[in-house]
């Protein structure tokens, strides 16, 4: 893996499970990067537990769903969902029915697990597949789509952006966040990482763009915007 490459999934890791949380991860697995960006085994195990349990994860996740604005009828989508905290988020605020993908089998169990009663309610469906290859299942069309701390790992995110905006229905929502945890990352970072965002939907073609920051240690950076509404 180039260096670029390697330092930036360093990077996105640490964002998502910070110091401790990976140093836990290593004792099991010292593949740390993989495991940020496919839990699997008994490591992806811990990685999707610290995910869950971490607070400033929960309150990133609660934040970005808050900033969305679901109504009751809202069909939202998730991409790499994790362990499932926005998911229960989600059907807490309302929404009418949450879709999501993660291609980590672990992260689908475990966030199957904590969503079981709205899936079982049939509010929720939970599919494991990749960002690139959604399933007709997750079609849409949806009126929000969001991705907390996993843009990062996805292949081609530009084209990824710009299929997921062809899955949104007109004027649908998205919000894509980043809470870098690179050692000494600042609201700066959190900056930086917020206005790669920007560029990235702005090229897909989402218009109204608006970027909130949450002052959590290390902050949290929600890009969002929407779909022309024609
Ligand atoms: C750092 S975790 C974040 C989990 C959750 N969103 C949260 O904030 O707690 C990244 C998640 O994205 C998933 N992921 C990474 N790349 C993916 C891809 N290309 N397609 C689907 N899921 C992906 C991983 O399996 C993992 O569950």
């Amino acid at each position: 893996m180039p260096r670029a490459v390697r330092r930036a999934a360093t990077a996105a890791v640490e964002f998502a499970v910070g110091r401790a949380g990976i140093a836990a991860v290593r004792v099991l697995n010292r593949d740390a990067i993989g495991q940020g960006h496919r839990p699997r085994g008994a490591a992806g195990s811990v990685t999707g537990w610290v995910f869950a349990h971490r607070p400033s994860n929960r309150q990133r996740n609660r934040w970005v769903v808050s900033l969305l604005g679901v109504q009751p009828t809202d069909r939202v989508l998730e991409i790499g969902f994790g362990p499932g905290v926005a998911v229960a988020e989600l059907v807490r605020a309302g929404a009418g029915h949450v879709y999501g993908a993660d291609h980590s089998p672990v992260m689908l169990r475990q966030a199957s697990r904590r969503n079981a009663a709205a899936i079982q309610a049939g509010r929720v469906t939970l599919v494991n597949a990749p960002a690139d290859r959604l399933p007709a299942a997750l079609e849409g069309p949806f009126d929000a789509i969001l991705a907390v701390n996993s843009l990062g790992f996805w292949p081609a995110p530009a084209e990824r952006l710009a299929e997921l905006r062809r899955r949104l229905a007109p004027g649908g929502r998205i919000a894509i966040a980043s809470q870098p945890r690179c050692p000494g990352a600042t609201a700066d970072t959190a900056r930086r990482a917020a206005s790669e965002i920007e560029n990235l939907l702005r090229n897909a073609g989402f218009t109204q763009l608006r970027t909130e920051i949450l002052p959590l240690s290390p902050p949290v950076a929600c890009v969002l915007a929407a779909s022309p509404a024609s």
